[in-house]
Formats: structure tokens, sequence, C-alpha cells
């Protein structure tokens, strides 16, 4: 690797350190910095450079109204209906214990007990206004587009998460704020082409929130990759 004339160490510092963040300060984001944020992850590779990547940007008064919106269909019981979802109906191993492991770490770092039904759903429920951040982001493909396309836009939702960290932002993926389709389409004025494939909660991150020293585990290369020669 340190053969090769272009040689970027801080693209594996900045991929190990990212990580979700769950609690921003007030401080604001302006349409400049997504904007450059967005201009690197365009570089981002698709299958024959189809591009499928569109996202919606909400800042400022238009991302304290989609809170309300949000945390009303939350509040009010509104079945989620999402058109991209990594959820099992029958969870198996290993994904399983991953899962598990996420979920009480969350709650132990931030002191809720398992049974405290209703410290967990104001913690779930901070999901829908993307944990105070001031700007979400919305990824979208047209409907028609195949599954291919959705690696893609993998790779593109990653790159965003990267080029963020070069702004000094902070970032959480959040399928959550996809939940509910037809409300994002009709607030946002999108297409019914659209398919609303995950939300993104960025702005600086607070340091101080215990939420945000939450970390997960990895397994080990030797778990998942097979070495032939
Ligand atoms: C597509 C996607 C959707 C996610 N949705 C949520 C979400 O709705 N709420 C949340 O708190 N975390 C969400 N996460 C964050 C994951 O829980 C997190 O990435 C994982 O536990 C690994 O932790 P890390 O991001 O801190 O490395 C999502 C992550 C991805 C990639």
């Amino acid at each position: 690797m340190n053969d090769h004339p272009l040689c970027y160490p801080q693209v594996n510092q900045a991929i190990v350190s990212r990580h979700s963040f769950r609690a921003f300060t007030k401080e604001p984001v302006d349409q400049a910095q997504i904007t450059r944020i967005l201009n690197v992850a365009r570089f981002s590779p698709s299958s024959t450079n189809m591009q499928p990547w569109q996202v919606a940007v909400v800042i400022g008064e238009k991302k304290r109204a989609l809170d309300q919106l949000l945390l009303n269909a939350f509040d009010q019981n509104t079945p989620a209906s999402p058109e991209l979802s990594a959820y099992l109906k029958d969870w198996f191993e290993p994904y399983k214990s991953r899962r598990f492991a996420c979920g009480t770490g969350l709650y132990e770092v931030i002191q809720i007990a398992k049974e405290d039904r209703a410290a967990r759903v104001a913690q779930t429920r901070k999901n829908f206004e993307a944990f105070g951040a001031p700007a979400v982001l919305i990824f979208y493909m047209h409907k028609d587009l195949n599954e291919g396309s959705i690696f893609d836009m993998g790779m593109f939702y990653q790159s965003v998460m990267l080029a963020a960290l070069a702004e000094g932002l902070e970032t959480c993926p959040e399928a959550s704020l996809i939940a509910y389709p037809d409300l994002l389409r009709n607030f946002l004025d999108l297409p019914q082409e659209a398919r609303m494939l995950s939300g993104m909660a960025l702005g600086h991150g607070d340091y101080q929130a215990p939420v945000n020293q939450f970390r997960t585990s990895r397994e080990e290369v030797q778990a998942f990759a097979r070495f032939y020669e």
C-alpha cells in the first residue's frame, strides 16, 4: 500500500473512527456545508455509473416542521411502512445476537433498564427528531430501479458519512426517518416514484452526551473472509 503513488491513511482513520451520534449540539449546519459533503459523495462508484442516488436535505424551519410531523406520527402509533428494511420477521444467528448486543449496549450506556418501558419509548422517540440534529438527509431512488442500485446507494450513504467528518460534522444513519414514506413524499413534494431508502441525522456532535460514548464491536476478519490462494 505504501508503494502506491496515492496513499490516504486518513481514509482508514475516518472509516474506523466514524460511529453513530445520537445527540447533537444546537449549532446549525448550512446549505454550503452540506453541498460540500455531497460534492464529495457524488464520486461514489455505481453500477454502469447510473448514480441512482437522490437526496432531500432538510434544515432550518423545514427541519423543525419535519420533526413535528414525524413525532406526531410516532405518538399516534402510526404503523411504520418502510420501503426498505433490514429487519427480519424471524431473527436467526448470528444476526439475532449482534442485534441484541447493539440494543442492550446502547441502553446500558444511557442507563435505561430493560423494564423501564417509558424511558425506552422516550429514547426511541428521539429517532423521529433526528436526535436533535439540525439537518436531516433523506436518501431515495426511483422505485423501478433494481436491487443492485440499492448497493450503489449504500456506497453513496457511507461516502456522505465520511465526507461529513471532513467538515467536522457527525451523523447517525437512520432507517427510522423513512418509517412513514407517504408522509415524507407529501411533505417534501416528491413524486410517487421516489422510493425512500434511508435517512440520516447530520450536525455537530455533542461530545458530552453519554449516549455518544456508546461503541459497537465488529467481528474479526477471520469471521467473515475466506482467503483462497
Ligand atoms: C441503514 C441503517 C439504518 C440505521 N437506522 C438507525 C436508526 O433508525 N436508529 C438508530 O439509532 N441507529 C440506526 N442505525 C445505526 C446502527 O445501529 C449503527 O450503524 C450500528 O449499530 C453500528 O454502530 P456505529 O454506526 O456506531 O458504528 C442505522 C444504520 C444503518 C446502516
